[in-house]
């Protein structure tokens, strides 16, 4: 039997995964959109692209949440995004509410899925699909990491021109402005990179990072970015598919990690078939301890935005 993944929201960053998903023939592809006719519409030209690229995949368009019964993976990328001058916080409660009626629903379709969540603010949302879905935390996991330490490396391999094969780069904490990009722990062959590129350009590199996605919705004007997510959640579903053993920074439970508890952040994690395996605890210096806490206090005051604005007390969230 095929894998079946399923991904929520047809949007730019939905369809993008489903399109690479498909033509990496991960497995059947479900595209769900409840703006009826998207998803389809997206399917169907995917599925002839698939053809034209002699891909052998299926993939379908739906806005009935039934079609994502029996998926092993469930990504969640609906909801609003960024415009112009937006931080992705701002978004909170209209995304909150979407989130919150997707999260009842998986687990009427497909308990035993992994579910990745996408939509902003990411750890706040995952955190919501946790809750609400009371899908157990290992199989309930966050992208934002992958993409902002991506993005990291991006830059560090234009300024050194040298392959982003040979570098590591490593951003861990919330998927925001309270990011915590980590150059002692990000590495070119091998080297930190403090030790090998002045400490003045490592702070611009950094800076350009955490307003990374910012920079392209400045430049879109009509949305945010949607190749190098797409790229990310690929990242974390074939890592899961294929048990690839790998560690990467992902927004995960944790419950005492890096001296937070009970919120979801992001951080180094190997992932297996089921879910989180491990997270890593990599040594932090007082500074970069006092910037994931920071991080922290991000999500936790938009997780009492959340609680505040719409949800019941009852629900305990
Ligand atoms: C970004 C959005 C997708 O970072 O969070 O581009």
């Amino acid at each position: 039997m095929r894998e079946k993944i399923s991904i929520i929201g047809a949007g730019n960053v939905g369809a993008t995964t489903a399109q690479l998903c498909s033509t990496f023939g991960f497995g059947d592809v479900v595209l769900i959109d409840i703006a009826e006719g998207i998803a389809q519409g997206k399917a169907l030209d995917i599925q002839q692209s698939l053809a034209i690229l002699q891909k052998d995949c299926r993939i379908k368009g739906s806005a009935d949440y039934a079609d994502i019964k029996n998926s092993c993976i469930v990504v969640i990328t609906a909801g609003f995004a960024r415009k112009p001058g937006m931080t992705r916080e701002d978004l909170i409660k209209a995304n909150g509410e979407i989130i919150y009626d997707i999260a009842k629903k998986i687990p009427q379709y497909c308990p035993e899925a992994i579910v990745i969540t996408v939509t902003n603010p990411m750890d706040v949302m995952t955190y919501l699909v946790q809750k609400v879905s009371q899908i157990p935390p290992t199989r309930v996991l966050g992208m934002g990491g992958i993409l902002d330490s991506g993005r990291f490396k991006s830059f560090i391999s234009n300024y050194l021109k040298i392959s982003p094969d040979q570098i590591y780069a490593l951003v861990i904490g919330m998927h925001g402005q309270t990011m915590v990009p980590l150059p002692r722990h990000s590495t070119v062959y091998g080297q930190p990179l403090p030790k090998i590129i002045p400490e003045e350009k490592i702070i611009d590199l950094t800076k350009r990072t955490v307003a990374g996605g910012a920079e392209i919705v400045g430049l879109l004007q009509t949305g945010s970015a949607y190749f190098a997510p797409a790229a990310a959640i690929v990242e974390m579903i074939q890592c899961i598919l294929h048990e690839e053993n790998k560690i990467l920074p992902c927004s995960v439970y944790l419950q005492g990690e890096y001296n937070q508890k009970d919120i979801y952040l992001g951080a180094p994690v190997k992932l297996h078939s089921k879910g989180l395996e491990k997270i890593i605890e990599l040594e932090l210096t007082p500074q970069e301890i006092d910037a994931f806490r920071q991080s922290g206090d991000s999500v936790r005051s938009m997780i009492s935005i959340l609680q505040q604005s719409f949800f019941k007390s009852t629900e305990n969230l």
